[in-house]
Order: structure tokens, then sequence, then C-alpha cells
């Protein structure tokens, strides 16, 4: 059975994007990142991608996945409102826009994953609702040494049925990589 991971980069101060919504001032490792044992690592591991809506409009050009994402695999949108053309597809990366809710979504990105992982990769609202319907099996938290002050936490409210057990830290570069295994109460 595909792990299912949820994971963020949040700042110091606990934050996962500033007022506006970006996250490059928690990206500045960004290019860095590119060819080292971490990003290896992670991309290996990766079988499926689930991400919601407003995630998946980070990249100002839908067709821009194909061939530059960094997960070169199946992605799953959560979504209402489907696009009405589909976005660039390969025999690696297609897309899949889910509007059955958040269970359908971790089913068929599982199924995809073809025993790899699924990785969860935001936003906030997705990340939430994996985490509250016990479907996560490891939470992964990237600390960046910056402080935000103010913008979108990730977790606002305690979220009662997770337990959360520390199972490694990596560091890379000024990226300190949280690894823990969510325990289901
Ligand atoms: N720090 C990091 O590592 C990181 C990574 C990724 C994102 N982020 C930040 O996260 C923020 C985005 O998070 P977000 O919570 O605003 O948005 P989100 O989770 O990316 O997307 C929310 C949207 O997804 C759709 N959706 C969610 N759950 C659904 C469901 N069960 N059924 C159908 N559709 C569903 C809805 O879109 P419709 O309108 O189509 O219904 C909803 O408005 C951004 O500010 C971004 O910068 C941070």
């Amino acid at each position: 059975m595909a792990k299912v991971i949820v994971g963020m980069t949040t700042s110091i101060d606990g934050f996962v994007a500033d007022q506006s919504g970006s996250v490059v001032r928690l990206y500045p490792d960004l290019a860095a990142l590119q060819g080292t044992a971490y990003m290896n690592a992670l991309i290996a591991e990766t079988g499926a991608v689930l991400m919601g809506r407003r995630a998946f409009e980070m990249a100002e050009d839908p067709n821009w996945f194909v061939g530059n994402y960094e997960f070169q695999v199946p992605i799953f949108v959560l979504t209402h409102r489907p696009p009405s053309v589909m976005p660039k597809q390969d025999e690696h990366l297609t897309f899949t826009f889910v509007t059955d809710g958040v269970e359908s979504a971790i089913a068929q990105a599982t199924a995809a994953a073809r025993g790899k992982a699924v990785q969860v990769v935001g936003g906030i609202s997705v990340i939430q609702q994996v985490l509250r319907a016990g479907l996560a099996d490891e939470l992964h938290l990237d600390v960046m040494p910056v402080l935000l002050g103010t913008g979108r936490r990730l977790f606002e409210t305690a979220l009662e049925n997770v337990g959360l057990e520390k199972i490694g830290v990596q560091e890379t570069g000024p990226r300190t990589s949280l690894r823990f295994r969510v325990k289901k109460k």
C-alpha cells in the first residue's frame, strides 16, 4: 500500500505563505535543491502527487508542469470546477481533476502511485483535509530560517485526531526537514 505523505515548507514563525499567498521567501534554495540527495530521494519515492486547485494555479501556465515540475508522475487536483481545456500531459505526467472529495482523490492517487508514495504538496486546505480524514501516514515539515512575521498558517486549529511521532531529521543547506509518522487516534 502506498504511503501518503503530507508536506510543506514553513518559516521559523510558522507561516507557509506570506500575506499575499506567495512562498518565494520560503524557497531561497529552490535552484540549489535540484540534484541534491534530498531532492533525488524525494523524487524517487514519489509515485503520484495530490494538490488543491490553488496550489495547482501557483504555476502561471498549467502547461509548465510537463518536463519542468520536479515530480513527473500522475497529478491529482482537487477542485469543484475542472478546467475546460486539459493541461499538457505526457506518458509520465497526467492530470486528473477530482471533484468527489478527498477520500476519492487519495484512493485514485494511491492506485496511480503503483506502490510508491503519494505526495500531498498543498495547499493548506487539502493537507488539513487529508490529516482530518485520517488518510496521512507521514507529515514532512521543512523549516527555513526565515521570519515572515505574518501570513498563512498550516495549522490554525488543533487537529484532535492527529498524533505525531518523530521519525527523522535531515539538513540540506539552510533547510531542516522534520519527518513525523502520523499516529491515528
Ligand atoms: N509552503 C509550502 O510549502 C506551500 C506549498 C504549497 C502551497 N502553499 C500555499 O498554500 C496556499 C494554498 O492553500 P489553500 O488552502 O488556499 O488552497 P489549496 O488547498 O491549494 O486549494 C483549495 C481549493 O482546492 C479545491 N478543493 C479543496 N478541497 C476540495 C474538495 N474536498 N473537493 C473539491 N475541491 C476541493 C477548492 O477549489 P475550487 O475553487 O475549484 O472548488 C479549493 O478552493 C497558497 O498560499 C500557497 O502559497 C505553500
